[in-house]
């Protein structure tokens, strides 16, 4: 049986005073299953304050993007060794708001990929399609072509390192989710995906997670499908209480 795993995707939120709160509370509120990743993703300039913060055993910390380089003059960028030095263990690449609102391609999603395997990050690769796009039921073809683009070159003995986050990017702070069919579907053809163009066994120990719109409401609901391994959660997960819920609800369906 595939880890769990639930991200909480803070985005440009809170400042010190809140962030602590948030962390301390979690720590309290959090039950935990040995069954289950849960990584929280601060905004860079909390990293370094939250790693002490955090007692819990399963609950790691990741960056929410990061530069492929290891240093140079790149004003305003963040290294993976800079990560690695603050002990971060997973970061986010290619979430839709980088590559709608910061031009982000596949071909940087790829190079900040494979920079981040290379030096033992482990990577959250978001996929999604647009709303035209699914108007238009292209959605499959779109997510192939950046997975074929974003995983190029990328060492099959590393596959297992990533996590797929299948993101809608019309689901995402809308409050419209994917239903949890269109979500397993899609969960189902990316698993697909990687046995075609992976060719290997290690397919089944791959998680494919979902984000969008994911609450205390529709989680459960969500949970039920085989192919959903975990969720990232962005505006839920701001607040302890709703992100703890979720994290219970997820854990009691999936029985880990
Ligand atoms: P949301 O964000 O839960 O607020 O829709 C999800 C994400 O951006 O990962």
């Amino acid at each position: 049986m595939r880890r769990g795993f639930i991200g909480g995707n803070w985005k440009m939120n809170k400042l010190l005073k809140e962030a602590k709160e948030t962390v301390e509370n979690l720590n309290k509120s959090l039950t935990l299953s040995r069954g289950i990743d849960i990584v929280i993703f601060p905004p860079y300039t909390l990293l370094y304050f939250l790693k002490d913060l955090i007692v819990l055993p399963n609950i790691y910390l990741g960056a929410q993007n990061m530069h492929w380089e290891e240093n140079g003059a790149y004003t305003g960028e963040i290294s993976p060794l800079m990560l690695k030095d603050l002990e971060v263990e997973y970061v986010i690449i290619g979430h839709s708001e980088r590559r709608n609102l910061f031009n982000e391609t596949d071909e940087i999603i790829n190079k900040k990929l494979i920079s981040a395997l290379k030096h033992g990050l482990k990577p959250i690769l978001c996929l999604g399609e647009s709303i035209e796009e699914r108007k238009k039921g292209i959605e499959k073809d779109v997510i192939e072509k950046q997975f074929k683009h974003d995983l190029k070159r990328v060492p099959i003995n590393f596959l297992e390192n990533i996590i797929i986050a299948y993101e809608p990017v019309w689901a995402i702070g809308t409050g419209l989710n994917a239903t949890p069919n269109e979500a397993e579907e899609m969960h189902k053809f990316i698993r697909d995906l990687i046995e075609k163009y992976a060719n290997n066994n290690i397919v089944e120990n791959i998680r494919i997670i979902y984000g969008g719109s994911v609450r205390v409401e529709n989680v459960e609901e969500l949970s039920s499908k085989d192919d959903i391994d975990g969720f990232l959660v962005g505006g839920a997960s701001l607040r302890s209480d709703s992100f703890s819920k979720i994290i219970e609800i997820f854990n009691e369906v999936k029985g880990f």
